[in-house]
């Protein structure tokens, strides 16, 4: 039976519990995608405060996918010694940590990146705030060959994972649904086409990092838009990842245009409201080998207990909770199990957007 705080392994990437940091943007890098000191700090606190595997924020694998200020960049080899130092601080206070890889596709725009988004198709859909341009076979490409690079780019230093984003209406998700991808060449139509970019990348980036090393995903079970990507197309494309060797799924859901049912929810005041993806991870985990994570609306050591135990997930992750309470790990393997102190207010986003993030509800509450 699992439990939380046991020692697992990911393809040889051993985990002190499994509780882990889902993937959350800072916005604390510099113009050009740069991590900062204050960052790296970042890094060392979560890791102090217990968590098994951080996952980084997003970080862009070419200029063209930027989505928002202060995001990481890892198309570039200048940025080596900023990451070796964050995984090293990462490291000597015991944690793991991936990189997580995204092209911002339709979601990105003009004003970000310089130039008109790309996208699998030029369709204006509520979650792009502009039309994008239909990416070219040669783009696509190039994008599968950033992504294969900056894998092997965090290999080198000294990331544990790289988790692709395949979640939030981002490029590989845009591939997958339906609503943003029209194409009709090889890319589009049955999921099996949808699924081919997705694909391509896996296979660029297991090809540059070897099968020894953990590729890990974060999937959307549902885009909860009309006509977007729902869960029979997610489980397809969960185990076709699965049967070609992905080594961990983290099951999310939502996008920037799914109102109410958004990837981060808000008003989790008790125990009914957490967990919000719990049911269709268990389905991606019936279809899988690989372990799966679950992300979205953890707040309470039973619930995270009873997904474990009740619904065979192997590992959780959590966001905005340990934005409040970075030791949030250690404060529950301490004994003290009282449900984290997040509000889900979604405050922390206007922090990373002006600045760097922080909890702006455990802010007002010292200023009283
Ligand atoms: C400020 C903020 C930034 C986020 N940035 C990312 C990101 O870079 N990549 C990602 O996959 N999800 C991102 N998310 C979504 C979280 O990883 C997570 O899926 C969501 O918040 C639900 O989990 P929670 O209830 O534990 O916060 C972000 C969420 C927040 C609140």
């Amino acid at each position: 039976m699992a439990e939380i705080f046991e020692e697992t392994a990911i393809n040889g990437m051993t985990m002190r519990n499994r509780l882990v940091r889902s993937a959350t943007w800072e916005g604390m890098c510099d113009p050009e995608g740069r991590p900062t000191e204050r960052l790296i700090n970042l890094y060392r606190v979560l890791a102090e405060g217990g968590i098994g595997l951080i996952i980084t924020s997003y970080a862009y694998v070419q200029p063209d996918g930027k989505h928002n200020i202060g995001q990481m960049g890892i198309y570039t080899d200048d940025f080596a010694n900023d990451y070796k130092q964050m995984t090293r601080a990462v490291h000597d206070a015991g944690s793991k940590i991936a990189i997580q890889l995204v092209h911002g596709g339709g979601q990105s725009d003009e004003k970000t990146t310089g130039r008109k988004p790309l996208a699998p198709s030029a369709v204006k859909v509520a979650q792009f705030s502009e039309t994008p341009e239909e990416l070219t076979k040669d783009e696509i490409d190039n994008i599968v060959r950033a992504f294969g690079k900056a894998a092997d780019r965090a290999k080198s230093w000294g990331f544990d994972a790289v988790q692709l984003h395949g979640a939030h209406g981002f490029l590989i998700n845009q591939f997958l649904s339906p609503l943003t991808n029209c194409r009709t060449d090889s890319y589009g139509g049955s999921i099996e086409n949808r699924s081919r970019f997705l694909a391509e990348v896996y296979g660029k980036v297991r090809e540059m990092v070897g099968m020894g090393y953990p590729v890990l995903i974060k999937l959307n079970a549902s885009d909860f838009v009309e006509g977007g990507l729902e869960i029979d197309d997610a489980i397809y494309a969960a185990k076709k990842l699965s049967e070609t060797g992905i080594d961990a799924i983290e099951v999310s859901a939502g996008t920037p245009a799914s109102g109410a049912n958004g990837p981060a929810r808000m008003k989790i005041t008790q125990p009914d409201k957490e967990a919000y993806n719990l049911e269709p991870a268990r389905r991606i985990k019936g279809a899988v080998v690989c372990p799966v994570m679950a992300v979205g609306g953890f707040r309470s050591y039973e619930v995270v207990e009873r997904a474990l135990k009740d619904y065979g997930i192997d590992y959780i992750s959590m966001s905005r909770p340990l934005i409040r309470e970075p030791d949030l790990a250690n404060r529950w393997l301490r004994g003290d199990r009282s449900p984290a102190k997040c509000i889900s207010c979604n405050g922390c986003f206007m922090g990373s957007l002006k600045g760097g993030i922080y909890c702006i509800t455990e802010k007002k509450e010292k200023e009283e």
